[in-house]
């Protein structure tokens, strides 16, 4: 169980850190799961090779560019839950993409929505972003319905190599975040801003 000093942001219910090489077995969890890789992954069924590969482009991700989907946990219990972060979309622009896998075990609590809002506050706050890209499957209703509830617009539709569909796509500007999230920025304190400590 990880303890809470390992995570650099929380909300009520959960804690994000960052991914490490030794998280094979969480990530096999995640992405080894065929009823969550058939969204992300035209393989639909990812092999153990492939679940590390997406493992060490996290890992590296984080390197070059200070993001990843980070892994969240459930702070009472420390139970992985899923991943939620961010990757470069256009960074010239500063313009990051949103992306979030929720552990199927875990469906359906609200958990992406809450890891959702966490991240796009620390988008906007700490990594300075001037507007959030996102995009699903097209067939996938749980993604389609919580972008729309977390602000996003759609925008169009586009190619995404990795599943071999046309996503729809979305964007969130800063002027565009739902109202609560918005609010809860305006009240925290500098400090707490910096350390991204949403609660
Ligand atoms: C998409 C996903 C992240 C949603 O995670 P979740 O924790 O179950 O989502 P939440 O419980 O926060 O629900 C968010 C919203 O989506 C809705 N929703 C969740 N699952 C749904 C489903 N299967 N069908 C329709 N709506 C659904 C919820 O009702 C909620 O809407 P509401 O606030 O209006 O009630 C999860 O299904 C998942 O990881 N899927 C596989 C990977 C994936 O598709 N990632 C997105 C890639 S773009």
């Amino acid at each position: 169980m990880p303890s809470t000093h390992d995570y650099f942001m929380t909300t009520q219910r959960l804690g994000f850190r960052y991914w490490r090489a030794m998280d094979v077995a969480l990530a096999y969890g995640l992405w080894g799961d065929p009823r969550v890789a058939r969204w992300i992954d035209a393989r639909g069924q990812l092999a153990d090779e492939q679940v590390r590969e997406r493992l060490a482009g996290e890992i590296q991700c984080q390197q070059d560019h200070g993001i990843q989907y980070w892994p969240f946990f459930r702070r009472e219990t420390g139970g992985h839950v899923g991943c939620c972060g961010l990757r470069p979309y256009d960074p010239a622009q500063r313009v990051y993409e949103l992306g979030f896998h929720v552990c199927a075990h875990s469906w359906r609590q609200g958990y992406a929505r809450e890891a959702a809002r966490a991240v796009i506050t620390h988008a906007f706050d700490t990594h300075r972003a001037a507007a959030l890209f996102a995009g699903h499957h097209p067939r996938n209703k749980a993604s389609r319905r919580l972008l729309t509830r977390l602000g996003f617009q759609y925008t169009h539709d586009e190619y995404y190599a990795a599943t071999g569909a046309h996503h729809p796509s979305y964007r969130l500007e800063a002027a565009g975040r739902a109202p609560q999230d918005a609010a809860a920025a305006a009240s925290r304190t500098p400090d707490k801003k910096k350390q991204g400590d949403l609660h």
